[in-house]
C-alpha cells in the first residue's frame, strides 16, 4: 500500500510517498528557514500562513516524484502533534480533506513516533528492543522502544531541548537561525577547552536540563567578551561538546540501565555528526551499536510520518473528521 505522507508541525512543508512502510518514492520538503531567519526563530503566524501557500504544490510534486497517479494512493497520513497549532492545522486539515474526498483510511501521527520511525527508514534498522533518542528543536526524548508499539519514556528535558539551546547560543553569537548547523561548522576550527558545566541530575534520571548550560555560556560570552570569529568558535566548540558529553553519557547509561545493545537517535540534532561520531565512539566501547537515520531524514520529513500512519492504518487506528491538533506531547 501507498501512503501519502504530510508533515507542517513547525517550519518544514513535507509530503512524501511510501510504499509498504519503508520503501520511499519521494519525499519533498519545502523549508521555511530562510524566511525565519531573519526573526532569529520561527514565527508562527508566518509559519502557518507559508504552510498554505507550499502545501498544494508540496503535495502535487511528491506525488510527481513518485511517478505515481493519485489512484495509486492507498492511505494517508498527517502530523497531529505535537507542535505549533496554526502549522498542524494546514497539513492536519489537508490530509483529513484528501483523504475524505478519495475515500481513503487517514492516521493522526504522532510528531515523535514518527521521528523514532525515520530508523525504520534505514536498510538496516535497529532490531527490538532498543533505546532511541529523539532529539530535535522541541524536544530531548529518550525512549525505551520494545515493539513497533510500545515506546516506554524513560526522560526528557526539564527546561530546553537540545536543539533549542543550540540554536539560542547561536542567537547569541549572531550565527543566526537555525543554530545547530551553524555551530557545528564553526566547532570545528576550535578546541572544545572551556569549561562549561554538564549537568546530569539524579543518578539514574533520565531527564536533561539544558538552561544551566546555557546560562553559563551566556555569562561567557558577556564577561569574555566574547566577539571574535576564533572566540566565538572556542564558545561553540565547547558549548558542543558539554551537550554531547551529557547526551553520551546518559544515553549509554540507559542502554546500560535496560541491558540494550543497540541506540537510535533522529530528530534534528541527530544531524550533527560530531555528536554521532563522538557517541558512536563511546557506544562502541561499550559494545552498544549506533543507529541514525540518512541526513535528509534527521530533520523534519513526511516520509516518517507515512512509516508511522501506514502501520496505524494496517491496525485500523484511524482518524475520524471530528479529530483536532494538539500542540503538546500526547501519544496514542
Ligand atoms: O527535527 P527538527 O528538524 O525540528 C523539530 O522538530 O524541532 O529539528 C530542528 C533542530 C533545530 O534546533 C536545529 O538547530 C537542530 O535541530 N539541528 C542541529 C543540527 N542540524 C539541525 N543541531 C546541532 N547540530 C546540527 N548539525
Ligand atoms: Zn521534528
Amino acid at each position: 500500500m501507498i501512503v501519502l505522507g504530510i508533515e507542517s508541525s513547525c517550519d518544514e512543508t513535507a509530503a512524501a510517498l511510501v510504499r509498504d512502510g519503508h520503501i520511499i518514492l519521494s519525499s519533498v520538503i519545502a523549508s521555511q528557514v530562510e524566511v525565519h531567519h531573519q526573526y532569529g526563530g520561527v514565527v508562527p503566524e508566518l509559519a502557518s500562513r507559508m504552510h498554505i501557500e507550499a502545501i498544494v504544490p508540496v503535495v502535487e510534486e511528491a506525488v510527481k516524484k513518485a511517478g505515481i497517479s493519485l489512484s495509486d494512493i492507498g492511505g494517508v497520513a498527517a502530523t497531529q502533534g505535537p507542535g505549533l497549532i496554526g502549522a498542524l492545522l494546514v497539513g492536519f486539515s489537508f490530509g483529513k480533506a484528501f483523504a475524505f474526498a478519495r475515500q481513503l483510511p487517514f492516521a493522526g501521527v504522532n510528531h515523535l513516533e514518527a521521528h523514532i520511525y525515520s530508523l525504520f527508514l534505514m536498510d538496516d534498522p535497529p532490531a527490538f528492543p532498543f533505546i532511541a533518542l529523539v532529539v530535535s528543536g522541541g524536544h530531548t526524548n529518550v525512549y525505551h522502544i520494545l515493539s513497533p508499539d510500545r515506546f516506554e519514556l524513560m526522560g526528557q528535558t526539564r527546561d530546553d531541548a537540545a536543539g533549542e539551546a543550540f540554536d539560542k547560543v547561536a542567537k547569541m553569537m549572531g550565527l543566526g537561525y537555525p543554530g545547530g548547523p551553524a555551530i557545528e561548522t564553526l566547532a570545528k576550527t576550535q578546541p572544545p577547552d572551556i569549561p562549561f558545566p554538564r549537568t546530569l541530575l539524579e543518578k539514574d534520571s533520565f531527564d536533561f536540563s539544558f538552561s544551566g548550560l546555557k546560562s553559563a555560556v551566556a555569562r561567557y560570552i558577556h564577561d569574555h567578551a566574547v566577539g571574535s570569529d576564533p572566540e566565538k568558535a572556542r564558545v561553540a566548540s565547547s558549548f558542543q561538546r558539554a551537550v554531547i558529553d551529557v547526551l553520551s553519557r546518559k544515553l549509554i547509561h540507559a542502554a546500560q540501565f535496560k541491558k540494550c545493545s543497540r541506540i537510535g537517535i533522529s530528530g534534528g540534532v541527530s544531524a550533527n555528526k560530531t555528536f554521532v561520531e563522538a557517541l558512536a565512539e563511546n557506544a562502541a566501547a561499550h559494545g552498544i551499536r549506533i543507529f541514525t537515520p540518512s541526513p535528509v531524514l534527521c530533520g523534519d520529513n513526511a516520509a516518517m510520518v507515512a512509516a508511522r500512519g501506514y502501520r496505524l492504518i494496517q491496525q485500523g487506528n484511524l482518524a475520524s473528521l471530528e479529530d483536532d491538533v494538539y500542540s503538546r506531547t500526547k501519544t496514542h
